[in-house]
């Protein structure tokens, strides 16, 4: 098995997963979510962080797969609480049904993620189980930063960077641990590759903040400026606030927190101070920074070198993505 063999191995898996069947309300918008794809990264690291370790991926595949229904069972109640549209370029869960569906369709994929650990070996299971409630409990405290900070005028860069690091990097550094530990890794390197997916995991999210503005809505596949619409405490932004001139705060202060009239006259009025202060570049060079970060955690990890070089790639398009 090679790693350009992961996204099959995931698809043929999660291909055969049951469920669940009645009521069809209950398990139609399960099917709709995970049916829709997406990127499959977290399962995908998973898979890397025993690759490095081992040949035998077996064990490592349900537990990938748990990563990533606990991923898409975040993404319903997300949308639901960003009253987001689309999601995968089709309409969100609560869209297509109503909020109730996205709350209980979530609820029951974390259950189902769960589920997925239980074939573990039973010396590894409780250590992961914890491993994996700490990180969902950090997923949700980030997600209330998230929301907290909508309604805050005075939210930091290290206030941002931190909740960006629990609402999405933490998830992305125990897929890879969780893989280690499956494959026996020595607890020193599942402890560097739990600390370059949480890297790799915070520039991630800014790459999702500068798509959110940037993006091109067919690739992204969200709403392009959903952010800015529910004046969401991203880099973008906060840079902006800290660099903007008289004139530009006054632009910002008309929009950000203010009802909201016209949509795409607020998207465009933010964007427009954005584009004057370079923030795109700005925030590429911080992805820039949090990546380099990653390598030096990866370099670290004692496994081959030829095994390390394809993560080392999948990372690399992960900065660079458009979706
Ligand atoms: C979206 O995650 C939510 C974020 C943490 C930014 P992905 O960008 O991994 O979404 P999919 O699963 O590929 O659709
Ligand atoms: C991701 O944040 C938070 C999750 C843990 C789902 P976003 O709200 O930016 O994710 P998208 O852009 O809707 O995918
Ligand atoms: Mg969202
Ligand atoms: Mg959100
Ligand atoms: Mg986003």
């Amino acid at each position: 098995m090679t790693p350009q063999e992961f996204p099959q191995l995931i698809t043929a898996a999660l291909a055969v997963l049951d469920y669940g069947q009645a009521p069809e309300t209950l398990y139609d918008p399960l099917r709709y979510i995970m049916g829709l794809g997406g990127k499959r990264i977290r399962p995908q690291l998973t898979l890397f962080g025993a690759y490095l370790f081992t040949d035998d991926l077996g064990p490592a595949v349900k537990p990938a797969l748990a990563t990533e229904v606990f991923h898409n069972f975040t993404l319903l109640h997300d949308d639901l609480m960003d009253q987001a549209p689309l999601r995968r370029g089709q309409p969100t869960v609560h869209e297509k049904w109503n909020p109730n569906t996205a709350i209980l369709s979530g609820d029951v994929m974390l259950v189902r993620a769960y589920e997925l650990f239980l074939d573990l070996k039973p010396e590894l299971l409780p250590a992961i189980l914890r491993r994996f409630s700490q990180t969902a409990a950090e997923v949700c405290e980030g997600q209330q930063w998230d929301m907290n900070f909508e309604t805050e005028t005075t939210v930091s860069i290290a206030q941002y960077l931190d909740m960006i690091r629990l609402k999405t990097a933490v998830l992305l550094g125990f897929a890879l641990e969780l893989g280690a530990r499956i494959a026996g890794a020595p607890e020193a390197d599942a402890e560097h590759l739990r600390q370059f997916g949480t890297a790799i995991g915070v520039a991630f999210q800014l790459r999702d903040d500068l798509l959110d503005v940037y993006g091109d809505a067919a690739t992204f596949g969200k709403r392009v400026g959903g952010d800015i619409l529910s004046d969401k405490k991203t880099f973008l932004l906060l840079t902006a606030q800290a660099q903007a001139s008289f004139t530009q705060q006054e632009i910002l202060r008309q929009h950000i927190g203010q009802p909201v009239p016209d949509a795409e006259a607020k998207i465009a009025a933010v964007r427009a101070v954005y584009d004057e202060l370079r923030i795109r570049a700005q925030t590429e060079t911080l992805i820039e920074t949090y990546f380099q970060a990653a390598l030096q955690h990866l370099d670290r990890v004692a496994a081959p070198e030829a095994r390390k070089a394809p993560l080392r790639h999948l990372t690399l398009q992960l900065m660079e993505r458009e979706s």
